[in-house]
Order: structure tokens, then C-alpha cells, then sequence
């Protein structure tokens, strides 16, 4: 299916598979410095996650594959299957939102349970890790196309976004700001006003940092901006990524997603979510069923140590929220776009 190879250059990547080792762009320290940290078996493809030197829900996916297949590769003669089973299951407790990570590790089961010997299951599991890299990249490029059928852009326009949905975030090239990229290369973005997303600063940190290193046009705003730039006309539409889509077309996506939706919808802006479909996840009914990660308050109380509050505030640190479905115009995953969704609409796509 997938044209591409894991590796190919889109410019910026997030992790590089090396045949039998895993790097990973360390995250944390974007832009001020570039630095590639060798993942240390599935446990510390584990612990990379959790720790965000890798995140965006794709990109989580992906490296959690891989660490799968480095459980393989490292696993002792006796009991292989044991070894392999328990770094899948040490994965699936790196992060609890995002549903390509459960995603990534039941389609490497699946491949793991077919196979006979360890040599097997190693050449087997790193194979499929990068199928699953590669198609990712493949269903950003064709979501791309999707997006823009829907938005229909008779001349160039500015767009907002939230957090990091390009490279860093993915296989490569990007979901939401796979989106923008094509906007650009088609000569139809005018700007594209990134949100600075506290507390973790996707947005000033990685998307800025991504899209200057294009010369794609680029205004950083504090995500208090938001109903300002709306307000004034200046974008048609927002578009953002998500982390997982419920049967009812509801999405859990960076915390201050739900506000956008609610501004955008006020200010009659177009208001699109950008997703491959291993992000939807039509097991759960709906937006209340998903499981929203809460993270220390200290990526809220300080930055880089430098405290920003009192010591000791109490802090209230959701990292996702839900964005009802009514208040979006449209799901686009590679499998097509769900305009308006409901139950009906994501079933006829995903059922
Ligand atoms: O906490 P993060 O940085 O992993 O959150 C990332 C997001 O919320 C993204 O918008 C989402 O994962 C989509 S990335 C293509």
C-alpha cells in the first residue's frame, strides 16, 4: 500500500529506525537544541513516551511498535514469548489517551502470535513496525488531499492550530499541519497562527519551530488570543489533530481544543480535525468513555525549573479534553472526510 519508506526525508522527522536500534528526536529540548537519544530497549521506548522526548499521537504509536520489536530482537532463548508479551504490556502503560498506541501494539500481537520461532518473531515484528511507520505517512498525504476537497479554498487563507500535528508528531509530513503544508504548497495559505499551547508549549516549541524551518508563513499567539484572531476575521479555518475519536465523532485532542471548537463555532469559522483512522477508536461510544491523562503540576507551576507560581499551588493539569461532535464540522482521515459527524457518519467510514 504504503509508496514510501520509513526513512524517507520529509524534512523533519521524529525517530529514525536503524535496522535494529530506535532514535528519537528528544522533544523536551526543541528548538533550542536538537539532540537524538538511542531508546533503550522497550523499556526505555516506554519510558521516552511517558516522558514526552516522543509524543503526538501517531508518533507514540509508531515508536511504541518498534519498541515492540526491539523486545523481540533482545529477548533470550528460553522464554522469548513471556519477554515479548511483558514489554507489550509495559508499553501499554506509557500513556493512556492516545489510542494508536493500543492500536500499534494489538496489530503487533496479532503479527507476534503468528510467528513460530524468535528469529521469526524479530524479523516478523521490525517489519511490521515499519509498515506501520510508512502507512502513517502514507495516510497523511492522503488526508491532505481529503482536507482540501472539504475546504474548497478559492484563494489563500489563514488558518490556526493547537499544539504539534506536523512531523514531530507522526510518521512524517503531519496530520493537521500536513494539512497547512499542502495549503502552502498549493500557494492557498496566506498564515497559519499557531497557539503556543501551555503548559507544554507544543505549539511556540515544535509547530513554529517546524514550519519557520519551511518558510511556512507563521504568527505564534498565547492561546488567549484565539477569540481575538477570530473575532477579527483573520482565519476560516482551525484545524487540529487528535488523539482518539469515539463512535459518536467526539475527539479528545490537547487541552484548549474544546475552547477553539466553541469559538470557532461562535464566529462561524470552520472547524476541521485531521486524523489518520487508527485514531478512532469506535469501541467507545463517546467522548466521556475516553481516559484523559492528567500530568504533574509542575508543567504548570514552572518551566525549565524556573518556578511561574507559588510552590506547592494547587494545580489542575489535564493534558487532553473532549471536543463534542456537534461542534465539529469535519473528521478527515485517509479513508475520507465525515462531514457533520454522528454515529451514522462514522459507521458508514469506520464500521
Ligand atoms: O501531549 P501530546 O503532545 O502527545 O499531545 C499531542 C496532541 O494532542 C496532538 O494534537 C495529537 O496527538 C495529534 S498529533 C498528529
Amino acid at each position: 500500500m504504503a509508496k514510501h519508506t520509513a526513512n524517507r526525508s520529509m524534512g523533519t522527522v521524529a525517530l529514525r529506525w536503524q535496522g535494529d536500534s530506535l532514535e528519537l528526536l528528544d522533544q523536551r529540548l526543541l528548538p533550542a537544541e536538537e539532540h537524538w537519544i538511542k531508546a533503550e530497549g522497550a523499556s526505555g521506548v516506554a519510558q521516552c513516551i511517558t516522558d514526552m522526548v516522543v509524543r503526538g499521537a501517531p508518533a507514540i504509536g509508531i515508536s511504541a511498535a518498534y519498541g515492540v520489536a526491539l523486545a523481540a530482537r533482545h529477548a533470550g532463548a528460553g522464554d522469548w514469548r513471556a519477554e515479548v508479551h511483558k514489554a507489550i504490556d509495559e508499553l501499554a502503560q506509557s500513556r493512556p489517551t492516545a489510542v494508536n498506541l493500543f492500536w500499534a501494539l494489538e496489530r503487533m500481537k496479532g503479527v507476534f502470535e503468528r510467528c513460530e520461532s524468535l528469529a521469526e518473531a524479530t524479523r516478523q515484528l521490525a517489519a511490521e513496525a515499519v509498515h506501520i511507520h510508512e502507512e502513517d505517512l502514507a495516510a497523511n498525504l492522503a488526508m491532505a488531499d481529503h482536507a482540501l476537497e472539504v475546504m474548497a479554498p478559492e484563494k489563500a487563507m489563514s488558518v490556526l492550530t493547537h499544539c504539534n500535528t506536523g512531523a514531530l508528531a507522526t510518521g512524517g509530513y503531519g496530520t493537521a499541519l500536513g494539512v497547512i503544508r499542502r495549503l502552502h504548497e498549493e500557494k492557498l495559505l496566506s498564515r497559519v497562527y499557531a497557539d503556543e499551547t501551555r503548559p507544554w508549549l507544543q505549539g511556540s516549541r515544535l509547530t513554529a519551530w517546524e514550519l519557520t524551518r519551511d518558510n511556512i508563513p507563521v504568527t505564534l499567539n498565547a492561546d488567549g488570543a484565539a477569540a481575538a484572531i477570530m473575532a477579527s476575521g483573520k482565519v476560516k479555518w482551525v484545524v487540529v489533530g487528535a488523539d482518539r475519536i469515539t463512535a459518536n465523532g467526539d475527539v479528545a485532542n490537547k487541552i484548549g481544543t474544546y475552547n477553539l471548537a466553541v469559538l470557532a463555532r461562535h464566529h462561524k469559522v470552520g472547524f476541521m480535525v485531521v486524523a489518520p483512522s487508527s485514531t478512532v477508536d469506535m469501541a467507545l461510544a463517546s467522548g466521556e468513555d475516553i481516559p484523559i491523562e492528567e500530568r504533574d503540576g509542575t508543567e504548570v507551576r514552572e518551566i525549565r525549573g524556573i518556578p511561574l507560581a507559588p510552590a506547592g499551588v494547587e494545580v489542575f493539569n489535564p493534558v487532553f479534553d473532549v471536543t463534542p461532535a456537534s461542534l465539529i464540522d469535519a473528521i478527515v482521515t485517509e479513508k475520507g472526510a465525515v462531514r457533520n459527524p454522528n454515529i451514522t457518519g462514522m459507521r458508514a467510514l469506520f464500521a
